[in-house]
């Protein structure tokens, strides 16, 4: 992958009368440090862009700061195929099945392999199937920009249990549209003590799934998680007016025999 930057230009204000006005907002920028860079405001040479982080670049009467990239800032440019599992719903699952270094991840279906590139920087190693071809492809495409070794891409159909051959598992994500139909995959693969974790957009499926969840699979919750964004500087303190939306609800099972 091509040495990349992060372009952040903080936003500008002025005070007119009594009322401070934005004339240049907040942009943060994730560039390619062996080409020079255009800016609205001008351009970036590819010297400046290899400056040391926190170096100030002027472009006109605009600063650039330089910063270096971290793995958050290449992760959020991986390609999406399908509905991607959100940071915050990806929080939720780490501290809830208490990952380790040492934790051996399954992941159903791959999609984008968001959440399977997430969950491999904490753990020992991430398997993740999909069923659909062109999903392994931009999974594999994904885990190789982000210079990642420790997962193992499958074709699969994790409804499948006969042909799901993993054991030991400590942490089992299923991210498709019917996961009973995974639950004897989960009672197969998943260690004793070992975590399901089911992501489901809809309360009446996640009910359904519960329903077929056998005696030795205790559900330990269901939660859902809301983030609520804040405005914050000197003239403001209120929750960001965007849209607060529902992505889906995550219930955490546990094997207990
Ligand atoms: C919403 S996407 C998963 C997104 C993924 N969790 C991520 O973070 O990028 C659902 C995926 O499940 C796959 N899928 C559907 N049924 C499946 C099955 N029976 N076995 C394996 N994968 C399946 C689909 O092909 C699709 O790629």
């Amino acid at each position: 992958m091509a040495k990349k930057k992060i372009l952040i230009k903080k936003e500008k204000k002025i005070q007119v009368d009594d009322k401070e006005r934005v004339i240049s907002g907040f942009e943060k920028h994730y560039v390619d440090a062996d080409k020079d860079f255009h800016t609205k405001h001008g351009i970036i040479s590819k010297k400046d862009l290899l400056k040391k982080a926190g170096s100030v670049v002027k472009v006109k009467n605009h600063e650039f700061i330089i910063l270096d990239p971290v793995f958050l800032d290449h992760y959020k440019r991986i390609k999406r195929m399908a509905q991607i599992i959100t940071l915050k719903d990806i929080g939720a699952i780490i501290a809830n099945t208490g990952i380790t270094k040492d934790s051996v991840v399954l992941d159903a279906g791959s999609g984008s392999g968001a959440i399977a590139c997430f969950l491999a920087m904490l753990a020992k190693k991430v398997i993740s199937y999909d069923i659909d071809k062109s999903s392994l492809e931009t999974t594999t495409e994904n885990i190789q920009s982000l210079g990642l070794r420790n997962i193992t891409v499958k074709e699969g159909n994790i409804y499948s249990y006969t042909k799901i051959n993993e054991k030991n598992i400590d942490i089992f994500v299923l991210d498709v549209p019917d996961p009973g139909k995974a639950i004897k995959t989960a009672q197969k693969v998943l260690k004793i003590g070992g975590f399901l974790v089911i992501y489901l957009p809809n309360i009446t499926q996640v009910q359904d799934f519960v329903k077929e969840l056998p005696e030795e699979l205790l559900i330990e919750k269901t939660i859902e998680v809301i983030e609520r964004e804040w405005a914050v500087d000197a003239k403001r303190s209120r929750p960001k007016t965007k849209d607060h939306g529902h992505t889906a609800f995550l219930t955490f099972v546990r094997k207990l025999k």
